[in-house]
């Protein structure tokens, strides 16, 4: 069974508090809330009051992807408005190693993300730290693009390097995940789908996400 976590980013939101009882109600595992800084990537999205929000009525964790640039300055900020995973890109950090002591220090799980062009192998020395290893199936900042299909690749050489150290690193794939792709997706070895589109723009997202969660 897949972990799902559904991506708000696709949800409307003008009724963002519906999405939310979707989410509660439905197999999905995870809150999974996207947040960009314009500057690492070319968009914009939401900050902590909106996470903070979220929390209070989400009643399950809220994993929180930041795409912005120095995460360490707001790491803080997002533990108080309630995030239970914070996944910071390694592109954007670099100085990785401390900025996942702090995640764990502020009592969240620490992950990291890698953009389509950085190698697994890149996350080496500090798989044993970390809790979630996010793989960007598409190039960050917005929602609703194509699944990449070198990521396979990658996922698999991923689980190679975690099964090899004797880790339980949890897989995460994000971006361009559907109902059409993810058995393949979760075969190469991905733990986790995140999805947002797939999800917000069916007719029912609810059978959507036990489709997903039953890969
Ligand atoms: C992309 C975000 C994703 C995005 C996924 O930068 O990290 O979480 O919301 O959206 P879909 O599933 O539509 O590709
Ligand atoms: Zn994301």
């Amino acid at each position: 069974m897949a972990i799902v976590a559904p991506s708000l980013l696709a949800a409307d939101f003008l009724h963002l508090a519906d999405a939310c009882t979707l989410i509660n109600e439905s197999q999905a595992d995870w809150f999974h809330l996207d947040i960009m800084d314009g500057r690492f990537v070319p968009n914009i999205s939401f900050g902590m009051s909106i996470v903070q929000q979220i929390k209070s009525v989400a009643q399950k964790p809220c994993d929180v992807h930041l795409m912005i640039e120095e995460p360490g300055k707001y790491a803080a900020d997002f533990a108080k408005a309630g995030a239970d995973h914070l996944i910071v890109h390694y592109e954007a950090c670099p100085h990785l190693h401390r900025n996942i002591q702090q995640i764990k220090d502020l009592g969240m799980k620490a992950g990291v993300a890698i953009n389509p062009h950085t190698a697994v192998e890149s996350l080496l020395d500090v798989l044993q730290d970390l809790d979630i290893v996010l793989i960007m199936s598409v190039n960050p900042g917005f929602g609703g693009q194509s699944f990449i299909q070198h990521t396979y690749y990658k996922i698999k050489k991923m689980r190679q390097l975690i099964h090899g150290l004797g880790l339980h690193t949890i897989i995460a794939v994000d971006g361009g995940v559907t109902l059409e792709n993810a058995p393949s997706v979760v075969n190469a070895g991905a733990d986790s789908l995140i999805a947002g589109s797939t999800v917000f723009h069916a007719p029912d997202p609810k059978d959507v996400i036990k489709k997903l969660k039953g890969m």
